[in-house]
Protein backbone atom coordinates (compact mmCIF):
# COMPACT_ATOMS: atom_id res chain seq x y z
CA UNK A 1 0.00 0.00 0.00
CA UNK A 2 1.30 3.47 -0.62
CA UNK A 3 1.38 5.49 2.16
CA UNK A 4 -1.17 8.25 1.08
CA UNK A 5 -3.50 5.14 1.01
CA UNK A 6 -2.50 4.18 4.24
CA UNK A 7 -3.22 7.17 5.75
CA UNK A 8 -6.94 7.00 4.18
CA UNK A 9 -7.43 3.69 5.68
CA UNK A 10 -6.76 4.63 8.87
CA UNK A 11 -9.07 7.39 8.68
CA UNK A 12 -11.79 5.80 6.97
CA UNK A 13 -11.51 3.18 9.52
CA UNK A 14 -10.75 5.53 12.31
CA UNK A 15 -14.36 6.98 11.51
CA UNK A 16 -15.86 3.78 10.91
CA UNK A 17 -15.31 3.15 14.76
CA UNK A 18 -16.16 6.04 15.92
CA UNK A 19 -19.88 5.85 14.06
CA UNK A 20 -20.18 2.23 15.61
CA UNK A 21 -19.57 3.63 18.60
CA UNK A 22 -22.20 6.37 18.46
CA UNK A 23 -24.46 3.78 17.06
CA UNK A 24 -23.96 1.32 19.66
CA UNK A 25 -24.67 4.01 22.47
CA UNK A 26 -28.04 4.88 21.04
CA UNK A 27 -29.09 1.60 20.80
CA UNK A 28 -29.97 -0.69 23.57
CA UNK A 29 -27.99 -3.93 21.92
CA UNK A 30 -24.57 -2.99 24.11
CA UNK A 31 -22.85 -6.16 24.51
CA UNK A 32 -20.47 -5.12 27.46
CA UNK A 33 -17.35 -7.15 26.51
CA UNK A 34 -17.56 -4.41 23.31
CA UNK A 35 -17.67 -1.58 25.54
CA UNK A 36 -14.69 1.08 24.91
CA UNK A 37 -13.53 3.42 27.96
CA UNK A 38 -15.84 5.79 26.38
CA UNK A 39 -18.72 3.93 26.50
CA UNK A 40 -18.52 2.72 29.87
CA UNK A 41 -18.04 6.53 31.02
CA UNK A 42 -21.30 7.27 29.13
CA UNK A 43 -23.31 5.36 31.63
CA UNK A 44 -21.04 6.00 34.74
CA UNK A 45 -22.97 8.11 37.19
CA UNK A 46 -21.04 11.05 38.74
CA UNK A 47 -19.84 9.70 41.88
CA UNK A 48 -18.31 6.96 39.74
CA UNK A 49 -16.89 9.55 37.37
CA UNK A 50 -15.45 11.16 40.28
CA UNK A 51 -14.08 8.12 42.20
CA UNK A 52 -12.51 7.35 38.51
CA UNK A 53 -10.82 10.47 37.49
CA UNK A 54 -10.88 12.77 40.87
CA UNK A 55 -10.99 11.05 44.00
CA UNK A 56 -7.07 10.40 43.47
CA UNK A 57 -6.59 14.25 44.30
CA UNK A 58 -9.61 15.59 46.13
CA UNK A 59 -10.42 13.04 48.44
CA UNK A 60 -12.97 9.84 48.09
CA UNK A 61 -15.52 11.90 49.79
CA UNK A 62 -14.32 15.34 48.67
CA UNK A 63 -12.60 15.92 51.55
CA UNK A 64 -9.27 17.06 49.73
CA UNK A 65 -5.92 15.60 49.57
CA UNK A 66 -3.17 16.58 46.89
CA UNK A 67 -5.99 18.97 45.58
CA UNK A 68 -8.35 21.43 47.70
CA UNK A 69 -11.74 20.00 49.06
CA UNK A 70 -14.46 20.21 46.98
CA UNK A 71 -17.21 19.37 49.49
CA UNK A 72 -18.40 23.01 48.61
CA UNK A 73 -17.50 23.92 45.59
CA UNK A 74 -21.01 24.88 44.64
CA UNK A 75 -21.15 27.73 46.66
CA UNK A 76 -17.62 29.05 45.38
CA UNK A 77 -17.76 27.93 41.80
CA UNK A 78 -20.64 28.10 38.90
CA UNK A 79 -21.28 24.74 37.07
CA UNK A 80 -19.70 26.94 33.68
CA UNK A 81 -16.75 27.74 36.04
CA UNK A 82 -15.91 24.31 37.22
CA UNK A 83 -16.52 23.11 33.76
CA UNK A 84 -13.54 25.34 32.72
CA UNK A 85 -11.40 23.80 35.37
CA UNK A 86 -12.26 20.37 33.79
CA UNK A 87 -11.49 21.43 30.80
CA UNK A 88 -8.45 24.00 31.17
CA UNK A 89 -6.97 22.42 34.31
CA UNK A 90 -5.70 24.45 37.08
CA UNK A 91 -2.41 24.93 38.39
CA UNK A 92 -0.96 21.93 39.65
CA UNK A 93 -4.21 19.93 38.07
CA UNK A 94 -4.32 18.67 34.97
CA UNK A 95 -6.32 19.18 32.44
CA UNK A 96 -9.81 16.24 32.37
CA UNK A 97 -10.11 16.82 28.65
CA UNK A 98 -10.00 13.19 28.46
CA UNK A 99 -13.64 13.15 29.71
CA UNK A 100 -16.00 13.91 26.87
CA UNK A 101 -18.01 17.24 27.37
CA UNK A 102 -20.96 15.02 28.63
CA UNK A 103 -19.36 14.05 31.38
CA UNK A 104 -17.75 16.96 32.68
CA UNK A 105 -21.22 18.68 32.26
CA UNK A 106 -22.57 15.85 34.53
CA UNK A 107 -19.75 15.78 37.02
CA UNK A 108 -20.25 19.85 36.91
CA UNK A 109 -23.66 19.47 37.81
CA UNK A 110 -23.30 16.97 40.57
CA UNK A 111 -20.61 19.20 42.09
CA UNK A 112 -22.48 22.46 42.22
CA UNK A 113 -24.97 20.56 44.35
CA UNK A 114 -22.33 20.14 46.90
CA UNK A 115 -22.25 22.98 49.35
C1 LIG B 1 -3.57 15.16 39.67
C2 LIG B 1 -4.45 15.59 40.71
C3 LIG B 1 -5.83 16.09 40.35
C4 LIG B 1 -6.80 15.40 39.67
C5 LIG B 1 -6.73 14.02 39.04
C6 LIG B 1 -7.96 16.26 39.67
N1 LIG B 1 -7.68 17.43 40.32
FE1 LIG B 1 -8.96 18.99 40.59
N2 LIG B 1 -7.46 20.06 41.42
C7 LIG B 1 -6.19 19.61 41.71
C8 LIG B 1 -5.42 20.68 42.29
C9 LIG B 1 -3.98 20.58 42.75
C10 LIG B 1 -6.26 21.81 42.32
C11 LIG B 1 -5.93 23.22 42.83
C12 LIG B 1 -5.48 24.03 41.63
C13 LIG B 1 -5.12 25.45 42.02
O1 LIG B 1 -6.00 26.16 42.50
O2 LIG B 1 -3.96 25.80 41.80
C14 LIG B 1 -7.55 21.39 41.76
C15 LIG B 1 -8.65 22.21 41.65
C16 LIG B 1 -9.92 21.80 41.27
C17 LIG B 1 -11.10 22.61 41.27
C18 LIG B 1 -11.17 24.07 41.68
C19 LIG B 1 -11.26 24.13 43.16
C20 LIG B 1 -11.37 25.51 43.71
O3 LIG B 1 -11.59 25.61 44.92
O4 LIG B 1 -11.24 26.47 42.96
C21 LIG B 1 -12.14 21.83 40.86
C22 LIG B 1 -13.60 22.23 40.69
C23 LIG B 1 -11.59 20.51 40.61
N3 LIG B 1 -10.24 20.52 40.87
C24 LIG B 1 -12.32 19.44 40.20
C25 LIG B 1 -11.78 18.24 39.78
C26 LIG B 1 -12.54 17.17 39.21
C27 LIG B 1 -14.05 17.16 39.04
C28 LIG B 1 -11.65 16.21 38.87
C29 LIG B 1 -11.92 14.89 38.16
C30 LIG B 1 -12.50 14.96 36.84
C31 LIG B 1 -10.34 16.65 39.26
N4 LIG B 1 -10.46 17.89 39.81
C32 LIG B 1 -9.18 15.92 39.11
C33 LIG B 1 -5.72 18.33 41.48
C34 LIG B 1 -6.39 17.35 40.75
Amino acid sequence: MKRTQKRWAILVGASVAALAVAGCAAGNGNKPESKTNDQAQATQTADQIYANNCASCHGGNLQGGFGPSLEKIGSKLKKEQIVQVLQKGKGSMPSQGHLSSQEQEKLATWLTEKK
